[in-house]
């Protein structure tokens, strides 16, 4: 008996993990095990061995069973405690810092634009990036012999074989979204049209892909003087300076009559460009009232309505606006030239406070 007791209990004892202690219990105390065929023995024993031996048996039975538990208990403490061990994190260490985008100046300049149109009561209006001639140029009044129709500043698109209709073009401004916008909505109408435009060139100042806003504000007795409130309203709050002032100087567009240039009031002193004071002129936008052969072409009877429009390059503004010099930079450089020019990622929190170059 006591040689039974101390070969389980070393056992138990000694028992790595559960199925071990499962064995076990199967060997001493199930059905068939050690101790359960001495219980059955009991029956053929003289009543007076059977008191002796029955006590005995039982407190062996109960002894292996709670050494039983007990060491199940142990080794699911251990096995908890390893884990602790093995999982163990350390939450004090620093983060790692994530690289991270940043917002492309001319989305951003974009979206400034839109927003600061918004608020004078201008939607947002869009249209193809291939575009056929008649938008582009002849319901824009723009004559099959202008310069602006030339292979050397557009790019066409080539037709299949034997296919005579004149090419689509890649537009060369954002102006045929006028024609668009009044053909969907008529008049009145208040839209902005930001997007992408493209011309054969390239120098510090042109890239081939380059971004206008085109403004359109179309009502009963829409005039220049109304023109002339809302872009010195939109210098005021794009560049952020109170007195800004803005020049209008007599120009041509085939789609404007009259029609005008803008420039801003600048200085170049020391080489750095400060918009709103100094004695330099800044050309920044074409402008003018819409040409009744534009308003007839897209549909708009111009004995009826009449109004202003506008266009500007939105590379060129933001040029300005963050004092960077090359237009080419823009659409070939990398994170840390947008850095160096104040360009951030989104205004979200992070440990380190980001990528600090
Ligand atoms: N479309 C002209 C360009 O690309 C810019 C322009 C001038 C747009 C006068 C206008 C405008 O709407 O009225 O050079």
């Amino acid at each position: 008996m006591d040689e039974l007791r101390q070969k389980y209990l070393g056992a138990i004892a000694d028992a790595a993990d559960e199925p071990t202690l499962e064995e076990l219990r199967l060997q001493a105390v199930g059905k068939k095990g050690e101790v359960s065929l001495r219980m059955r023995e009991l029956g053929r024993m003289t009543p007076e061995e059977r008191q002796e031996m029955g006590p005995k048996l039982n407190a062996l039975k109960d002894e292996i069973n709670s050494a039983l538990a007990a060491k199940k208990a142990a080794l699911a403490d251990a096995a908890l405690n390893e884990r602790l061990r093995a999982e163990w994190l350390d939450v004090t260490l620093p983060g790692r810092p994530r690289r991270q985008g940043t917002i492309h100046p001319v989305s951003q300049v974009t979206d400034e634009i839109t927003a600061i149109f918004a608020d004078m009561g201008f939607s947002v209006a869009e249209g193809p990036q291939i575009e056929s001639d008649w938008f582009n140029f002849d319901a824009l009044n723009i004559p099959p012999e202008h310069p602006a129709r030339q292979e050397h500043d557009t790019f066409f698109m080539s037709r299949a074989e034997g296919d005579n209709r004149p090419p689509h073009v890649l537009r060369t401004h954002t102006s045929p979204v006028q024609i668009r916008a009044m053909q969907e909505t008529g008049a009145p109408i208040r839209v902005i049209a930001p997007g992408r435009v493209y011309r054969c060139d390239y120098d510090q100042t042109h890239t081939p892909m380059f971004h206008q806003v085109e403004g359109l504000a179309i009502g009963r007795d829409i005039s220049m003087a109304n023109l002339k409130w809302v872009l010195e309203e939109f210098c005021r709050a794009f560049f952020e300076v109170e007195g800004v002032e803005l020049r209008f100087r007599a120009s041509h567009f085939p789609f404007t009559e009259p029609s005008a240039e803008v420039d801003i009031r600048c200085s170049w002193a020391d080489g750095s460009l400060k918009i709103g004071e100094g004695d330099d002129w800044m050309e920044i936008l074409g402008s003018g009232m819409v040409h009744p052969k534009v308003l007839s072409a897209a549909g708009v009877d111009p004995s009826q309505w009449q109004g202003f429009a506008f266009g500007m390059g939105i590379d060129r503004i933001a040029m300005l606006k963050y004092g960077i010099p090359d237009l080419r930079a823009f659409f070939d450089s990398d994170l840390r030239w947008l850095r160096h020019y104040g360009f951030s990622a989104l205004d979200v929190p992070t440990l380190q406070g980001g990528l600090s170059a």
